[in-house]
């Protein structure tokens, strides 16, 4: 399959549709956005290694039993995967108290949360992804209850896989966000991607960030650590 006309372009991705109506071609690229793009940046290789971050990733879960839109890695910039139309809900979840939960409520960065937070924000650039709950979703026409459910769980079990898989590659899980897709036949799909930019990464023994706070933030060695999350995930993959 190859890449045919543009479809879609986001803040780190572009879609590019191929000669299977059912398949699309996505491609990672450089460009870095924080604070609902206010600001912008580039980060050298951070499209090569989150396809192949996120390529990883997807692997491990399809072999747990997770739902996937992921069919192939093509090259070091691309991935095939299933057409699907995006849910408009960012599933978050938070293991550890840190980011704009540690902003709203008044606490300090850092502290492993007693329970497993599960947070879900209205995918609208124009509101600024808003938090909302499900009830909210629900009058959004985003899900519907049972639909929120099957989310719901879906979420925690990629939880429970991510938290293991990195701890073998010596990083705290923080907290992460994931979108799901549906297919044609109305199968919901992990989509989207699963990389630095969109998970919050600590080094065990020293807590380092090792993810997108260190763009956000204006805390140097950015591409430094999307290599070491690469490398360690290879290291603990292969
Ligand atoms: O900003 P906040 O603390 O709510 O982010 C929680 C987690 O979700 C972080 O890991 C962050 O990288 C991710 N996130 C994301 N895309 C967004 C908002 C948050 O990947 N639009």
């Amino acid at each position: 399959l190859s890449k045919k006309e543009f479809i879609y372009e986001g803040k780190a991705k572009q879609v590019y549709a191929t000669e299977d109506p059912d398949k699309v071609i996505v491609f990672y690229k450089d460009d870095a956005t924080a604070f609902n793009a206010q600001k912008k940046g580039t980060v050298q290789d951070k499209g090569e290694m989150n396809n192949k971050i996120s390529t990883l990733i997807f692997r491990y879960l399809i072999d747990k039993g997770i739902p996937t839109h992921f069919i192939e890695q093509l090259n070091d910039r691309e991935q095939l995967v299933k057409k699907v139309s995006i849910i408009p809900l960012e599933m978050v979840v938070r293991n550890y108290v840190a980011g704009s939960m540690a902003q709203r409520l008044g606490l300090e960065e850092g502290a492993k949360s007693p329970v497993t937070i599960f947070d879900i924000c209205y995918k609208k650039d124009e509101l600024g992804d808003p938090l909302i709950n499900d009830h909210h979703a629900v009058l959004l026409g985003a899900a519907t209850y049972d639909e929120l459910k099957t989310l719901y769980a879906i979420t925690d079990k990629i939880n429970e896989a991510l938290k293991e898989l990195f701890l073998k590659a010596g990083l705290i899980l923080a907290d992460f966000k994931i979108e799901f897709g549906k297919d044609q036949d109305g199968n919901i799909l992990l989509a989207d991607e699963i990389s630095p930019d969109t998970c919050r990464l600590w080094d065990v023994e020293t807590g380092k960030k090792l993810d997108k706070d260190r763009f956000r933030r204006d805390l140097g060695e950015v591409s430094e650590a999307y290599h070491e999350v690469y490398n360690r995930l290879t290291n603990v993959l292969n």
